[in-house]
This record gives C-alpha cells, sequence and structure tokens, in this order.
C-alpha cells in the first residue's frame, strides 16, 4: 500500500494528540483512505520537553524549516500557533509545493486570503477544519453539505474555553481565573487566553465561517468582538429569571444593507437547544433556505478532537493527491473569482433585542422617566422587572426590549446616564431568539 509522509510543525496539544490517533487508528484509517499515513517528521522548540505522544520513528527537529524542506513530506501539518513564524512556514511549504493542514484559525482568519491565493497559484490545498469548533466538522458541512443553500443568517458557540468558563461559574459558583487556569490545563486556552476570553479566538472563527456562508473574502478587521470578562453573577441570575441564558456567541448575519459579524455575549432563550450547549462544548446553528436551520455540536477544544478535525483533512488531501486540481471543493466553499467584497456593518447598525440592568434611586417618576428615554429612541419594552430596594434605597430595574437600531439604544444609554437619579453604570447585553 502506498504511503503519505506528513511533517507536523509543532508536537503540543494538537500536535501530540494526532499522532496518538493517527497511530492508535492507523488502520481504520488506511481502509479509509487506501494508503498508509506516516508521521515522518516534527517540530518542537524544546527537544528534551516531555511529549504526549510517542516519537518513536519520528525525526524531531527544533528547525521548522527542516520539515517545509525535506522531499519526502507530502503534507505539511502546522499546528504551532501564532500568525509571524506560522504565517512564513506556511507560505514556504506552498511554495515547496506542498499541501498544509492547520488548526490555526488566527492565521487563516488574518492572512487566509493570502495564503489561498498563494496555495491556488501552486497547485496545492490549505486545509483548516480543525481551526473552527474543534472536532465538529463544520467546515465539512458548510463547504459541501451546505451547497446547495443560501445561508441567511449563523450563530455559533465558537469558543470553548470561553464556554467552560461561563458553565462552571454558573453551575458551580467558581471564580473566573481559577476556572480559566483549569482549561488551561486541560489543554483548551489559546497561548495567550486573553484571546479566549476578550471574543478574539471567537471572531477568528466567525470570520471564516462568515466567508464560507456567504462567499466574501476574509474580514477580520470588520468583526465588532466582545468578551466575557465583564458577565457578572447578577446578570446570569436575572437572566434565569427570564428564561434566558448568557452565552458568548458569534453571529454572522446576510441583511438588506450588508453583513453584521459580532462577537459578544447573548441571551438566548433557555428552551434553545443551544442555549443548553455547556462546557466545553461548542455548536453552530445554521439557518439556510432549503435545509432550514441545522445544528452542528461537539467538543470545541482538546487534543484528540482537535486531531479528529486535523486528520479528517489530512484523509481530504491524501484523497485528492493525484486528482484534478480543478475538481478540488475551494477553500472558502466559493470559487476564488466569485469571492466578492461585501458590505459589513459598523455595530451602529446592528438590530438585536437587549437586555438593560440599571440601578437608580427609589422614587416616584424614574421608572417613568427611564421608559420615556426609551421610547424616545423608539426602544419598545418587553419586559420589566423592578427589584426591592436596598439598604440604601436603590431600585435594581432589569428590562428587555424588543428589536431595535443599536444606535438608538446608544442614544438611550447615554441618556440615561445623563439623568441623576443613575447610580453607576448600565448594563446593556444584546439578546437573541435565534428563531431559526
Ligand atoms: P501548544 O502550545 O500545546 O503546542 C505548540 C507546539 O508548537 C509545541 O509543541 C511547541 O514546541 C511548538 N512550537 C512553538 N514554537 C515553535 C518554534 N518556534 N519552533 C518549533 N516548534 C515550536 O498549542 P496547541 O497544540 O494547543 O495549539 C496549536 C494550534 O492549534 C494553535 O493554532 C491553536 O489555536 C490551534 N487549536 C488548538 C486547540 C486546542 O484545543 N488546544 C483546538 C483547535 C485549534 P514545545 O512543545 O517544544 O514547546
Ligand atoms: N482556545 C480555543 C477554544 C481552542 O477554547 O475554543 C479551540 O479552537
Amino acid at each position: 500500500m502506498e504511503t503519505v509522509k506528513i511533517g507536523i510543525l509543532g508536537l503540543g496539544t494538537v500536535g501530540g494528540g494526532t499522532v496518538n490517533v493517527l497511530q492508535r487508528n492507523a488502520d481504520d484509517i488506511s481502509r479509509r483512505v487506501g494508503c498508509n499515513i506516516q508521521v515522518v517528521a516534527a517540530a518542537v522548540r524544546d527537544l528534551s520537553g516531555d511529549r504526549i505522544c510517542p516519537t518513536d520513528g519520528i525525526d524531531l527537529t527544533d528547525k521548522p524549516q527542516d520539515i517545509i524542506n525535506r522531499a519526502d513530506v507530502d503534507i505539511v501539518v502546522e499546528l504551532i500557533g501564532g500568525d509571524s513564524l506560522a504565517k512564513e512556514l506556511v507560505l514556504a511549504a506552498i511554495a515547496n509545493g506542498k499541501h498544509v493542514v492547520t488548526a490555526n484559525k488566527a492565521l487563516i482568519a488574518k492572512y487566509g486570503n493570502e495564503i489561498f491565493a498563494a496555495a491556488d497559484k501552486k497547485g496545492v490545498c490549505v486545509a483548516y477544519e480543525a481551526a473552527i469548533a474543534g472536532g465538529i466538522p463544520i467546515v465539512k458541512a458548510m463547504r459541501e453539505g451546505l451547497t446547495a443553500n443560501k445561508v441567511a443568517w449563523l450563530a455559533g458557540i465558537i469558543n470553548g474555553t470561553g464556554n467552560f468558563i461561563l458553565t462552571e461559574m454558573r453551575d458551580k459558583g467558581r471564580d473566573f481565573a481559577d476556572v480559566l487556569a483549569e482549561a488551561q490545563a486541560l489543554g483548551y486556552a489559546e497561548a495567550d487566553p486573553e484571546f479566549d476570553v476578550e471574543g478574539i479566538d471567537a471572531a477568528h472563527k466567525l470570520t471564516i465561517l462568515a466567508s464560507l456562508a456567504f462567499g466574501m473574502p476574509l474580514s477580520f478587521d470588520k468583526c465588532y468582538t466582545e468578551g466575557i470578562t465583564k458577565i457578572t453573577q447578577q446578570d446570569v441570575t436575572y437572566a434565569e429569571e427570564l428564561g434566558y441564558r448568557i452565552k458568548h456567541l458569534g453571529l454572522a448575519v446576510r441583511g438588506e444593507s450588508g453583513i453584521e459579524l459580532r462577537v459578544h455575549p447573548t441571551l438566548i432563550p433557555e428552551k434553545r437547544l443551544i442555549a443548553n450547549v455547556d462546557g466545553v462544548m461548542n455548536a453552530v446553528l445554521v439557518k439556510a433556505d432549503a435545509v432550514g436551520p441545522t445544528l452542528y455540536y461537539g467538543p470545541g477544544a482538546g487534543a484528540e478532537p482537535t486531531a479528529s478535525a486535523v486528520i479528517a483533512d489530512v484523509v481530504d488531501i491524501a484523497r485528492t493527491l493525484d486528482g484534478n486540481v480543478e475538481h478540488r471543493v475551494p477553500a472558502l466553499a466559493f470559487k476564488t473569482e466569485s469571492i466578492t467584497e461585501q458590505t459589513v456593518l459598523t455595530s451602529a447598525d446592528f438590530e438585536t433585542a437587549y437586555y438593560l440592568r440599571l440601578t437608580t434611586e427609589d422614587r416616584p417618576g424614574v421608572m417613568a422617566d427611564v421608559t420615556k428615554i426609551l421610547a424616545d429612541q423608539a426602544i419598545s419594552i418587553e419586559a420589566i422587572i423592578q427589584k426591592e430596594p436596598n439598604e440604601d434605597q436603590d431600585a435594581t430595574i432589569i428590562m428587555l426590549t424588543h428589536r431595535v437600531i443599536e444606535s438608538n439604544m446608544e442614544k438611550a444609554i447615554a441618556e440615561l446616564k445623563s439623568q441623576p437619579f443613575l447610580k453607576g453604570d448600565v448594563t446593556r447585553i444584546r439578546v437573541e431568539h435565534l428563531n431559526a
């Protein structure tokens, strides 16, 4: 049987998991692909470091360039992370005529347009299933399974670390920093965990999903991004009282005036399946015209779930090695020449419902003033709760609004903040009903 040889850049959580799964399931994988897949070489930073996988039979080097220069390597698997060295290595691998598999969403979201153009020119593939939602075959689904459809919108819980933190805080009342440390120990978090908790990692993934859905160039710079660090236990509890869960969501919505590309904490009705996706699990809900809504669920991070996606890409490439380049599935689902710029809206033009929490003096007329300020901006209230005043006689008001253009909400919040009755800030969390 023929052997396809791969060289891996990085043998950490995902690289180590990839070697382990390839070795354990070697027989089944060869029966599926019709050839053997062999890891011939791997690059690491520290040659004496501990590994989660066996390295016998693998040429280890601390010079990643050695891997991409090896004549016997058919596919380079980039699992180093980051977007400087990784970019340099991936472009060099392509220039050397190597196919590339990567789990690096930062790299694809920021430099994918350039990388795919270079790969097209050279007639090689760059595959990135593991870059989005860990083990869920969402790229396969979007590029192939949904190919007949026009996608209206998609919404996803696409960061495992963030969802793990929110779930542990909600269910066990655990401290943010303590859960983040556990996510790091489990290998879920990015090298810089700010990427997870500030929404940057989710924005990388959403950028790629939007291009797959709408046939537009990767537009990471235009993605609105808010993380989970400002979510309080109080808001989690009030949301639950109102029948909602707070999830960190990525949304790509095709509207009449453009595309909304946004990542932020979101209240979702608790009856929605996606509101019940907990821990490190991810889910992507895609609303398309022919099939309707489809939901993809699975582990969003971790060594072997991510390895599952990496190996699926290796197998896909191995199957097409001697085929016609023209018949390959395009990197971003649409033929390169038909990818078109689209207007990506700024946050002022987003349309969404809101959860608002504010603390005010508890005196007659305040509620009337609050509702008038909202009404003046054409904001209609769906639900309102006023909590018992505290010992300082401050009242907490919680409101759910109907959908509104964000610039109107900004004006209303600015007006509320200028009122003498307001104590502290106005908390604002977007609400999505995800009616599919
Ligand atoms: P790790 O930090 O666990 O592994 C990185 C690997 O790269 C290590 O083996 C490290 O070597 C090696 N490396 C780093 N710099 C160099 C260098 N200059 N030269 C040679 N080798 C180097 O990261 P992960 O496995 O967690 O992540 C890898 C990629 O996969 C990232 O892009 C990440 O975003 C993505 N990803 C991660 C997921 C996860 O669950 N962890 C899930 C989906 C995607 P050494 O071991 O010697 O330090
Ligand atoms: N840090 C990422 C996450 C890894 O937690 O989702 C998977 O992309």
